[in-house]
């Protein structure tokens, strides 16, 4: 049986949050259990490099924590294959060459690349490898002649650019040894973070897959509601609400009816509104819970994991790199 292969990666940044879990991962877990797909996943460590270059420090740990993640989450090596970047070298091989035809105008224009450097200022990203991030993504890609990169907005221009390389590549060398792969765009998560902005790491708003118990309470309780409800007797609006937001995925849709009315009314408060979340969310997420406890006390496992996935992916990328030395003669 041939399926059409998709691929996507992330960076190793450490453990995933809601927003994650409700947008990228969760698209990537779909399209897994969608059975149509030839699925490849895996850990961007390298792409890490190019922001974290002087503090290195987290990356090991940060792949682990993630592969743990996925795996507590849905990702199912025995569907997918689940790989780490850096552990299949011809990713880099393919990089050098495709760096040779990249013309430096298409990296400069880059609107992520101009974005990502403003946003990270504190950081010198005026590298080499910063400026070619994209070359090696696209060398991720087409590596596996993927048809497809389930990816959030902001890729977008990356695909653009592994489009045009691979459009490139093969003009160049007379062979369609790749095929030009599709941006699959997945929805974006509408869970914002506890102070009312985009969850995000950096922002230290986040609630993470792997917060339990008190914490998980605490951070719900300190979450941004409406704003213009200041007294428990003034009438809400669930509408802007980030806690009914929240209630959407993890309550049942009677209790969501419930707390719409009582909330437009002020017969429920927004504390307790937020402890009827907390114990939904405590609920909806054990088995992930229980999951992720699972795989921290079998670090052997997450090994093995990612050590078959590597093994599966390098299969792969020395077929595409035998193909890439014959087209270009080396
Ligand atoms: N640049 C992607 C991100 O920051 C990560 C990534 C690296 C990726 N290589 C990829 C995504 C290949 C899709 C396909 O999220
Ligand atoms: Fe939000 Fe719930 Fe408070 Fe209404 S009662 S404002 S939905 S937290």
């Amino acid at each position: 049986m041939v399926s059409k292969r998709i691929l996507s990666g992330m960076r190793p940044t450490g453990k995933l949050h809601l927003g994650n879990l409700h947008g990228a991962l969760g698209n990537w877990i779909e399209l897994q259990n969608s059975g149509a797909y030839d699925c490849f996943y895996f850990v961007a460590d390298w792409h890490a490099f190019t922001s974290e270059y002087s503090s290195t420090q987290d990356i090991l740990e940060n792949i682990s924590s993630m592969m743990i993640d996925w795996l507590a989450a849905g990702l199912d090596p025995a569907k997918s294959t689940l790989f780490v970047q850096s552990a299949v070298k011809e990713h880099a091989e393919l990089f050098l060459l495709l760096s040779m035809i990249t013309p430096l105008a298409w990296l400069e224009r880059n609107p992520t690349y101009k974005e990502m450097k403003a946003e990270l200022s504190s950081k010198d990203l005026s590298t080499f490898g910063f400026l070619g991030y994209p070359v090696l993504q696209a060398a991720d890609i087409i590596m596996y002649k993927a048809y497809g990169v389930p990816v959030g907005v902001d890729q977008l221009p990356h695909v653009e650019l592994t489009r045009e390389i691979a459009r490139r590549f093969n003009f160049l060398y007379g062979k369609e040894v790749f095929p030009v792969p599709e941006p699959l765009l997945a929805g974006v998560s509408k869970l914002l973070g506890i102070d009312g902005r985009k969850m995000s790491k950096s922002y230290e708003n986040s609630i993470y897959i792997s917060d339990t118990g008190k914490d998980l309470q605490q951070k719900i309780a300190s979450m941004f509601t409406d704003p213009q409800r200041m007294k428990k007797s003034d009438a809400g609006n669930p509408e802007i609400c980030n806690v009914f937001t929240f209630h959407g995925l993890y309550s049942p849709a009677e209790t969501q009816k419930q707390i719409e009315a009582d909330c437009r009314k002020a017969a429920i408060g927004c504390t307790d509104c937020k402890k009827m979340l907390a114990a939904k969310v405590t609920e909806v997420m054990r088995p992930i819970h229980d999951r992720i406890d699972y795989y921290k006390n079998h670090p052997e496992e997450i090994k093995a994991v990612i050590e078959e996935g590597n093994i599966k992916a390098t299969k792969v990328a020395r077929q595409t790199m035998d193909e890439v030395r014959a087209a270009i003669k080396i």
